[in-house]
């Protein structure tokens, strides 16, 4: 399959206007991924509801110097009692929490599958550079780039730099899992990542025109030998500690994000 890196007509996740961020909305799919980062920001669980009743989404708040940070975690499944990971959850809680709270930044923070063949391992914090879907397979012309739906994520250099990131593409489906198909459509994305929400995030941000930057952290190498959910809940606790260092400094940086960007 072609790569779709480099056409210049793709769409750009908003960049932020010339005005300083005061709200920020933190995305985070697990509960293990968020708490740790709840209790290092002592956010606190809102007891007014900005939702719809009834849903599972939680809302954790607080003030950080200027900045109003609200941590968005879809919850657990109503039926099944496990977090509401994937792609339908992550666009419902990004819409509504764009909706309800106005946001000047979204920071989609969580795991991430690696490939070691692109420089990834273990541990490893990535701002993604931009995210399409890799399980939307739609062979007519048009309807595959549709499918495909890549977005650049918006661009913090100064960022990366100062808290010694690595840079690359993010590929998101639903799967933990990587079928031979999921495996050409990433390949054909030139990914260096692999999660499952951070490309919903991207079309509903566009859509509204929240700049947003993914941040992702590695628990398991996807080209390696290890089984993937075995190496995933082996590494989710210890890699979350990595994640929460760099959210927790972007935040401190947000200033930068506002001059930053290109
Ligand atoms: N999150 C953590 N590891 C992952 C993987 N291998 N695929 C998708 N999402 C992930």
């Amino acid at each position: 399959m072609a790569s779709h890196g480099d056409r210049s007509e793709d769409a750009v996740v908003s960049q932020p206007q010339d005005r300083p961020i005061s709200t920020i909305v933190i995305i985070i799919a697990m509960q293990t991924e968020a708490l740790p980062l709840v209790n290092k920001l002592q956010l606190t669980e809102d007891l007014e509801p900005v939702f719809p009743k009834g849903v599972p989404w939680v809302r954790y708040h607080g003030a950080y110097k200027d900045l109003n940070i609200n941590l968005i975690w879809p919850g657990k499944d109503l039926a099944l009692g496990v977090d509401s990971i994937g792609t339908v959850s992550a666009s419902l809680v990004t819409y509504a929490s764009i909706e309800a709270l106005k946001p000047d930044l979204i920071i989609n923070a969580g795991t991430a599958g690696g490939f070691k063949a692109k420089g990834a391992a273990v541990g490893d914090v990535f701002v993604a550079s931009d995210c399409a879907f890799h399980d939307r397979r739609i062979p007519i012309p048009v309807f595959d780039m549709y499918g495909v739906g890549l977005r650049q994520a918006y661009s913090t250099p100064n960022l990366v730099k100062e808290l010694n990131l690595k840079v690359g593409k993010l590929s998101t489906g639903d799967s933990l899992d990587m079928s031979s198909q999921d495996e050409a459509s990433i390949v054909a994305n030139d990914a260096t990542i692999k999660d499952m929400e951070g490309a919903a995030v991207a079309y509903v941000a566009d859509l509204l025109k929240v700049p947003t930057i993914f941040v992702k952290a590695v628990t398991d190498i996807v080209d390696g030998e290890k089984p993937t959910a075995d190496e995933f809940l082996q590494n989710l606790a210890a890699v979350t500690a990595a994640l929460d260092q760099a959210v927790t400094q972007e935040e401190m940086g947000s200033e930068d994000v506002a001059r930053g960007g290109s």
